[in-house]
């Protein structure tokens, strides 16, 4: 299957994005692991460090066959980094309800989006990893599902509150805009809005943590540029 260069550049950087993000996620379940309150919940988060370890493998693999330079522009994404940094800051105080709303919630509904999207697009173009991304999908819907049942688990439980968790996810919403707002462009070649993507993000989302948000999506490309495209 032969694509376009511009359209296959961006596709490679778009994978190598998702890349980073598996290995993020990776690290993050392995690290919830380490101090997981009961051993079904290790058990779950120690498949879920393997399953992420994998999806970013087969990233990388079909990021390096489309273009293998373009893809490792996606390591240069300030705001994921940023996200990354916050993330590793709850981590190592151990909070595992801010890093189960980081990761498995805020952060897996990204990719679940985009996985999606991906998805449908790989098959529109009779490209043949689609098939390993429907399966990625079924697990990256589970690893949310599961965020977001500890979660609730936790605010019965009275260990944490809602309202705290609002305000806390407040900067990884902010950041999760920052990063789609730097994949615009990257996104517009590949016809897709990011701006829409925002709002599926968000539409995953628990209400308790987007109801005080305006509605409307604000994503719109930077006008410092975009990272990962060749300026
Ligand atoms: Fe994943
Ligand atoms: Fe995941």
């Amino acid at each position: 299957m032969l694509l376009r260069t511009e359209l296959r550049l961006a596709l490679a950087q778009l994978l190598g994005f998702m890349a980073r993000g598996e290995h993020i996620a990776h690290a993050c379940a392995l690290r919830q692991a380490s101090f997981a309150p009961s051993d079904k919940i290790r058990r779950f988060l120690q498949e879920q460090a393997r399953q992420e370890l994998m999806h970013a493998r087969v990233f990388t693999t079909a990021a390096a066959w489309l273009a293998p330079r373009a893809s490792q522009c996606a390591a240069q994404l300030v705001p994921l980094e940023h996200y990354h940094v916050l993330l590793q800051a709850a981590l190592a105080r151990k909070d595992i309800s801010e890093s189960l709303l980081a990761e498995q919630v805020i952060f897996e509904s990204l990719g679940e989006v985009i996985l999606h999207r991906l998805v449908a697009g790989l098959a529109r173009h009779k490209l043949p990893v689609h098939h390993v991304c429907r399966r990625m999908l079924v697990q990256e819907h589970a690893h949310h599902a599961f965020g977001d049942r500890l979660l609730e688990r936790a605010i019965d439980t009275g260990a944490v509150s809602r309202e705290g968790l609002r305000v806390r996810g407040q900067e990884y919403l902010l950041l999760l805009e920052t990063i789609l707002a730097r994949l615009a462009n990257l996104l517009a070649v590949l016809e897709e809005d990011a701006s829409t993507y925002f709002t599926e993000t968000r539409r995953h989302l628990p209400d308790w943590l987007t109801a005080d948000v305006s509605a409307v999506a604000r994503v719109t490309p930077l006008a410092a540029g975009n990272d990962l495209l060749p300026q």
